[in-house]
């Protein structure tokens, strides 16, 4: 039996360390809304199993969660209609940037993994046919997970999105002229840019993750996959989740991550606890320096990783 805070004194550890370190990177500006964060701010989140949550720095505080969310779209997703999904999106690294074009004409408008844009975009669009409302099922889902009923979009930020969102729309017109987007456009662009401007902290994050640590079964003892579609979206995680510096993300941290551009990442320790990490500096592939940073020192410090 451990006590429901084993790991706060390694993040006291870790956040003291990150204190002391210089260099935090830059906040993303091509989405003037997430601009003007302060680099300096950082959090981290433990959740275990069972529900305690705990953390250090700026754990409670609200950030745009951006690409974090396309790992429950996909488990959303996933547990309503299954295999068929990976007919239409593939499951291995892209070795390119999140927002890429070049891969999908030669691969016939199917996106190489559900966690870069196009994929993320083809997720969202086949659990808006299922659902009628992917964003708000999404939401739904969150605020359950995590316990806080606050938990809401933001609408500046997702405005901010659709003015800047050329290259979203680019990916998502080409791919419906290969018939692989069922639902208007903009009706699609719509529910994506609400689901990246999504505001949460380190403790709902690191909550809503959780069930992918208890191997697929909800806060509420329900399940929402399978186990085995539990290990496919931690294997996802691994492989794609931190766009193309996987390789990186995994040879550092060893464990199931994703990251956003708000400078969120959310990592699992299978059977163990979830972790979410914020701090907006990003480096130059759009990942959270410091958030990275943590979670590195947060496997070796404790020796957990699925390695
Ligand atoms: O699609 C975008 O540009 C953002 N709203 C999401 C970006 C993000 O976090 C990186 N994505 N994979």
């Amino acid at each position: 039996m451990t006590s429901p805070t084993t790991f706060l004194p390694v993040l006291e550890r870790i956040a003291e360390e990150i204190e002391h370190t210089p260099g935090r990177g830059r906040p993303a500006d091509y989405i003037p809304a997430l601009a003007a964060c302060d680099p300096r701010r950082f959090g981290m989140a433990v959740a275990e199993p069972d529900g305690a949550v705990y953390g250090v720095g700026d754990w409670r505080e609200p950030f745009s969660t951006q690409s974090v969310t396309k790992v429950f779209t996909l488990a959303l997703d996933l547990a309503r209609e299954g295999d068929e999904l990976w007919e239409h999106v593939g499951r291995e690294p892209s070795g390119n940037p999140f927002n890429s074009l070049v891969q999908l004409e030669y691969e016939d408008g199917i996106p190489r993994n559900p966690f870069i844009n196009a994929g993320a975009l083809v997720v969202t669009d086949r659990l808006h046919t299922r659902t009628g409302d992917a964003s708000g099922t999404l939401l739904e889902f969150l605020r359950a997970e995590s316990g806080n009923p606050r938990m809401s979009y933001d609408e500046e930020v997702a405005a901010s999105e659709a003015a800047h969102g050329d290259r979203n729309a680019a990916l998502a017109h080409f791919m419906a002229s290969y018939g692989n987007i069922d639902n208007p456009v903009p009706v699609l662009l719509e529910q994506y840019f609400r689901q990246c401007s999504l505001r949460a902290s380190c403790a709902d994050l690191a909550l809503a993750t959780a069930f992918l640590a208890r191997h697929g079964v909800r806060a509420d003892g329900t399940r929402l996959l399978s186990r085995s579609q539990a290990k496919q979206v931690n294997a996802v995680m691994l492989t794609c989740g931190t766009y193309d510096a996987a390789g990186d993300f995994a040879y550092r941290v060893g464990l199931p991550g994703k990251s956003g551009v708000g400078g969120g990442i959310i990592a699992v320790v299978p059977g163990r606890c979830t972790l979410c990490v914020w701090s907006p500096g990003l480096d130059e592939r759009g990942n959270s320096v410091a958030g990275v940073a943590a979670l590195d020192r947060f496997t070796t410090l404790t020796g957990l990783s699925v390695f």
